[in-house]
């Protein structure tokens, strides 16, 4: 939303800084056009009044010295210069005026009218042959018109000359202010441009950011699915085969319908538990490798499952598999992971209790409002010094061990536990066994809704 907004302002700097620069241009042309068309004009027709009004004098002074001298009367002189006169006067007054200099204007048409009457006189007494009286109209009268009309042109040409230079001055106020304006608006848009810039590269880089993790999460979810097919190979295997004993001990001749119905009954919540670990670890790779927040699974009966299924096996190698679990509790994960977890754990302290003559693995169960957790122990050798450090890591098995496994069971413990914000751990001691446990965030809303469901025999 602000990128738009940030380019608007932009653009409407740089055009109000547009603006601004046309109306300087148009208000200097303006007072530039008065000052060519009106005021230069003015004065240039004043200043060749003032010019012929003296070759009037001139003329008139030829004329008064002739006709002393006793020659005809030659009016055209006089009449010319007269002429010349009134043209310039004429353009002058066609010539715009503002009303300051109307009043000035009409006292050059006044001081005009009284020069036209005294040379009018002159022409007249010439004319008779009156030369004391003509010499007196030229001397008297005539200086003082023509010095009136002069001081009052003048008057004229000075107010246009100033009104010339305020125009000037106007000019120079418009220009700088103007620039000022266009200077000021520009340092805006510029300021405005560069913060957009700047914010501009944020959110590119940002957005770069957002794309990475995306990327990474992509991936990370690609490997995690990938990872899935391994998983659910090595975890189903164990239920698969007790599927597998089931269905051998049915085929034999010798049981009974009831132990048949058993055994089927066995092989069945066998094969359940396969699907619900199947789904459970194919929801968690979904996800990306994060888990759903509404998931729960009951501890419980997670536990009993897993027993029963390892029974057999269990009592195919004389060992007393022992559950102590103390009430109802829900772990925040699905039933499937759970399901992985406790199985992962149980499953290797049966595969490596060894040979000893104690014979006991035992699956404990404890919780807080806050953490369950699930302890698998064993009467086993412990674990090989060699493998203890890197214990959890993928592909972490004894050189001497002779069971069938990949290395793959406590990494996946490791790395499901954590996921759900849980943690691992291993105690133990050469010769006596091992305690692997692991924790995870339990579901404290779900703890005292379910305390009346009844502990299981
Ligand atoms: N309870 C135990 N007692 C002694 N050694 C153990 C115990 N649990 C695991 N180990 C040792 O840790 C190694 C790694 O166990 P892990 O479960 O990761 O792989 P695995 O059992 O060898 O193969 P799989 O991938 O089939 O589980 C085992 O090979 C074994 O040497
Ligand atoms: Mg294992």
């Amino acid at each position: 939303m602000w990128l738009p907004a940030t380019f608007a302002v932009v653009i409407l700097s740089f055009l109000a800084a547009t603006v601004v620069g046309q109306w300087q241009s148009f208000a200097t042309d303006r007072a530039a056009r008065e000052i060519a068309y009106n005021t230069a004009p003015s004065i240039e027709r004043l200043t060749s009044v003032r010019g012929e009004l003296r070759n009037l004098h001139l003329v008139l002074r030829d004329e008064l010295d002739r006709v002393a001298r006793g020659q005809k009367p030659d009016p055209s002189p006089v009449n010319r210069a007269r002429n010349a006169i009134q043209q310039e006067m004429d353009a002058y007054l066609a010539l715009p005026t503002w009303s300051d200099e109307l009043v000035l204007a009409g006292n050059v048409l006044r001081t005009q009218g009284q020069l036209g009457e005294t040379v009018s006189r002159f022409q007249d007494e010439i004319a008779r042959g009156d030369i004391p009286a003509a010499t007196t109209t030229l001397t008297l009268d005539f200086n003082t018109a023509a010095t009136n009309l002069n001081a009052a042109v003048m008057d004229v040409t000075e107010l246009n000359a100033a009104h010339a230079h305020d125009l000037a001055l106007e000019i120079q106020r418009i220009r700088s202010k103007a620039t000022y304006a266009a200077f000021g608006l520009d340092v805006v848009a510029t300021a405005i441009a560069i913060a957009g810039a700047v914010m501009l590269r944020r959110v590119i880089r940002d957005h770069a950011d957002l794309v990475e993790r995306h990327r990474r999460l992509e991936e990370e979810r690609a490997c995690e699915l990938e990872q899935f097919a391994g998983r659910v190979a090595h975890d189903i295997l164990s239920p698969l085969g007790a599927v597998s004993f089931s269905l051998q001990l049915m085929n034999q001749p010798d049981q009974s319908d009831a132990k048949r119905a058993q055994i089927a009954e066995r092989g069945t919540s066998a094969l359940s538990r396969v699907k619900r670990l199947v789904n459970g670890l194919l929801d968690f790779a979904r996800a990306g490798a994060t888990p759903d927040p509404d998931a729960r699974a009951e501890l419980r009966s997670t536990l009993m499952d897993v027993a029963s299924e390892l029974q057999p096996l269990a009592d195919e190698r004389a060992i007393e598999l022992g559950i102590k679990e103390d009430g109802v509790c829900y772990a925040r994960c699905n039933a499937g992971v759970l399901t992985s977890l406790v199985a992962n754990l149980a499953h290797n302290a049966i595969k490596y209790i060894g040979d000893g003559p104690v014979r006991r693995i035992e699956i404990r169960t404890r919780h807080s409002a806050q953490v369950v957790r699930v302890e698998v122990e064993d009467s086993g050798p412990g674990l090989p010094p060699d493998i203890e450090p890197r214990i959890f890591q993928p592909y972490a098995r004894s050189k001497g061990s002779m069971e069938p496994g990949i290395g793959l069971g406590l990494a996946t413990v490791k790395r499901l536990a954590e996921a759900h914000g849980g943690r691992v751990g291993v105690r133990s001691i050469t010769g006596c066994g091992c305690i692997f446990w692991f924790e995870l965030p339990a579901v404290e809303a779900m703890a005292g809704v379910y305390e009346s469901v009844p502990a299981p025999a």
